[in-house]
């Protein structure tokens, strides 16, 4: 470890999807859907599903491998893991269980929740202990599998999500700092809009004591309030973060938001008056993998050459909480 301090630079990434794919058409043959409502609503198409010998730990430990071998760096060479998850293997977390399966031995682990904004939200925590020299290689893993957590008979939530791991690398660098904003927030008052609660299950143990048994309950969203404040907040977010980085938008080679919704992101980035061909998106091909829909569209950006080395991405993750963040960075 080196305790000077210095700039951060994101220097490898990975992913890793579930094998099975489930389409809109297989979703209109279990709910009242069609491929025409969720394809003209979302922009997706279809949706990664865990099977049950797969593994929020397994498909992280994939991800998080292809990440530590791109910036050129093994497993030992890691001092601290941030797994950004909603939906860990274990309530008590998986991040540990994560540094055992890539064999990490050398790095601290911990899990995040932050719902979809987890991964903005782990990697602007990984950066602060590579800003204070704590840490010189941090991996930071976004990665969800709600599919598990769905009601899959309401046609209003389970056709929006799907399953997956994105993973990058953050490196300390002795000249210039790569990590040029960033931006968290936090609204309770709108907690009751996107939960997966905790279903009460009363057990009286002994006279007058009563505890609680149970499980979670399904994901239950109010869409349209969810819509209106990713709207409403994510540009303002994304602006505040260009100003303490002192960039327009012209300045900004791409937007990269969670990928929640397409006609979110087309909204965003006409507000903050960034063109289209600057969005990049995998929302067709993976619908919403909270934590992890970030950095699995940052690994197939880079890894198809759209993003080169120097590019100026804003990323922005927003979600349940309500939670938004943001950040803008050079890749590489
Ligand atoms: N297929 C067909 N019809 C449907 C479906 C479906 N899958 N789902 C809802 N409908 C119907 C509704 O019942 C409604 O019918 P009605 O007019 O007869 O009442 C109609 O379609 C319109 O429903 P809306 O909810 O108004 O549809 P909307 O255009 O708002 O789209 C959506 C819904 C896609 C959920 C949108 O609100 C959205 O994307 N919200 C944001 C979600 C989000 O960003 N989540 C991010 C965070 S996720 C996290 O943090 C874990």
């Amino acid at each position: 470890m080196d305790n000077t301090g210095g700039g951060i630079a994101i220097t490898g990434c990975g992913s890793a999807v579930p094998k099975a794919i489930l389409t809109n058409h297989h979703l209109a043959q279990m709910v009242e859907t069609s491929d025409e409502w969720i394809h003209t609503r979302t922009g997706m198409s279809q949706r990664h599903i865990a099977s049950p010998a797969e593994s929020l730990s397994q498909l992280s430990a994939v991800a998080a491998k292809k990440a530590i071998a791109m910036a050129g760096l093994s497993p030992k060479d890691i001092h601290l893991i941030v797994l950004a998850t909603s939906t860990p293997d274990d309530l008590f977390g998986s991040a540990c269980k994560i540094q055992g399966l890539i064999g990490a031995s050398n790095a601290v682990a911990f899990d995040l929740t932050a719902a979809c904004s987890g991964f903005v939200f782990a990697l602007i925590t990984a950066a602060q202990f590579v800003r204070t020299g704590t840490y010189e290689n941090t991996l930071v893993i976004g990665a969800d599998l709600l599919s598990r957590w769905l009601d899959w008979s309401d046609r209003s939530s389970c056709v929006l999500f799907g399953d997956g791991a994105g993973a990058i690398v953050c490196q300390q660098i002795p000249n210039g700092d790569r990590l040029l904003g960033f931006q968290m927030n936090s609204r309770g008052s709108q907690n009751h809009c996107l939960n997966l609660n905790y279903q009460h299950n009363s057990r009286a143990l002994i006279d007058g004591i009563v505890s609680q048994q149970g499980t979670y309950q399904p994901i239950t969203m109010n869409g349209k309030e969810v819509y209106r404040f990713a709207v409403a907040q994510v540009p303002e977010a994304i602006e505040k973060t260009m100003f303490h980085a002192n960039l327009t938008a012209e300045d900004l080679d791409w937007l990269l938001l969670h990928q929640a919704n397409h006609r979110i992101m087309d909204a965003v980035a006409k507000r903050l008056g960034i063109p289209p061909a600057k969005i990049l998106s995998n929302i067709a091909e993976h619908g919403n993998t909270s934590a992890a829909s970030i950095p699995l569209a940052l690994d197939a950006a880079i890894r198809s050459g759209q993003v080169k080395s120097g590019d100026k991405i804003a990323v922005s993750g927003f979600g349940a909480g309500l939670t938004w963040a943001s950040a803008i960075f050079e890749w590489g």
